[in-house]
């Protein structure tokens, strides 16, 4: 007589019933070696492949998935499983508040970068040009909080410049940021109030070092700041002399080890300046900033 195992479903069976509460616990165990936030980003993920909110799977981890969820689901884990990061897979970050679209083609914004939109907050200036925008996080940051205020800002990556502008669009500062593909701030004219950037910054030397999640999946340009990582900053602080008014500013993240040499370097620049350095949250040399 032939056994028939009633118990068992049959796997395509078993498959079409698999719930958001049992995808979210493979996720976690999936992801558990490459991630300490396993459980939160499975949770991430399964949104993103469901177009559900987290607190609706959450709440009903009972629902069963779709065929064409579970697959973008499991292709979304195998992607984040081989190093890429959470914020490529759903095209979305959070900075200052603001959720930015992203693609690969630009850095992930950083929260130390919000110290530097802080910095520029304060200056509430008119005109600003913040040299080598990326996903636009800061141009756009400044735009929201200063609506009387111009802003340029550059890369040269055209397919940045692209993120940017759709990022200005979604926050609905289009009208108020000009872009421009440019070596550093080349094509504008001063005097202007304000020069904010966040440019590469990387030392050569320490590219070996850097999380391979950083170093196979984040732009080269958007990181490499040649030897000893200033090459950028040096090149920006004469750009930034001409551009500037009297009286006016120049604000530019750095490594946290950079900040002897960055002020070193803009002294030379500008002999008459107040130069200082601002730490950012976790207490390191993070800000340059040089007020003319
Ligand atoms: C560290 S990323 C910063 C991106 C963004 N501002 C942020 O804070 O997340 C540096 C950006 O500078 C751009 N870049 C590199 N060299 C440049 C140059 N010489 N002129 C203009 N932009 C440059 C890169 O393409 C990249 O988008």
């Amino acid at each position: 007589m032939k056994f028939v195992d009633y118990a068992t479903p049959p796997i395509t069976h078993r498959e079409a019933q698999e719930t958001a509460g049992s995808a979210l616990r493979e996720g976690a165990a999936r992801l558990a070696p490459v991630t300490e936030t396993a459980r939160l980003e499975a949770e991430v993920l399964l949104a993103h492949a469901t177009g559900l909110t987290r607190t609706a799977l959450l709440a009903h981890p009972e629902r069963p998935l779709t065929a064409e969820e579970r697959a973008r689901y499991q292709d979304l884990l195998a992607r984040r499983r081989a190093g890429v990061p959470l914020p490529y897979l759903t095209g979305r970050a959070e900075f200052f508040g603001l959720e930015f679209v992203l693609t690969p083609e630009v850095l992930i914004p950083r929260p130390e970068t919000e110290t530097l939109v802080e910095r520029a907050l304060a200056w509430d200036p008119r005109t600003v040009v913040d040299v080598g925008t990326g996903s636009g996080c800061v141009a756009v940051a400044l735009a929201v909080q200063l609506p009387r205020a111009c802003i340029y800002a550059t890369d040269l990556s055209r397919a940045a410049l692209r993120v940017a502008a759709m990022n200005a669009r979604r926050h609905g500062v289009a009208d108020r940021i000009h872009f421009l593909q440019a070596d550093l701030a080349s094509p504008i004219r001063g005097p202007v109030d304000l020069v904010v950037s966040n440019p590469p910054y990387v030392a050569e030397e320490e590219w070996a070092s850097l999380p391979e999640s950083v170093r196979e999946h984040e732009p080269r340009l958007a990181l490499d700041g040649g030897p000893g990582g200033l090459r950028v900053i040096r090149r920006l602080l004469a750009d930034a002399a001409r551009l500037l008014r009297s009286g006016g500013a120049l604000l530019v993240e750095m490594g946290a080890g950079q900040g002897l040499a960055a002020v070193a370097l803009a002294r030379t620049t500008f002999p008459t300046a107040h130069i200082r350095i601002h730490p950012d949250l976790a207490g390191r040399d993070r800000i340059l900033e040089v007020i003319l």
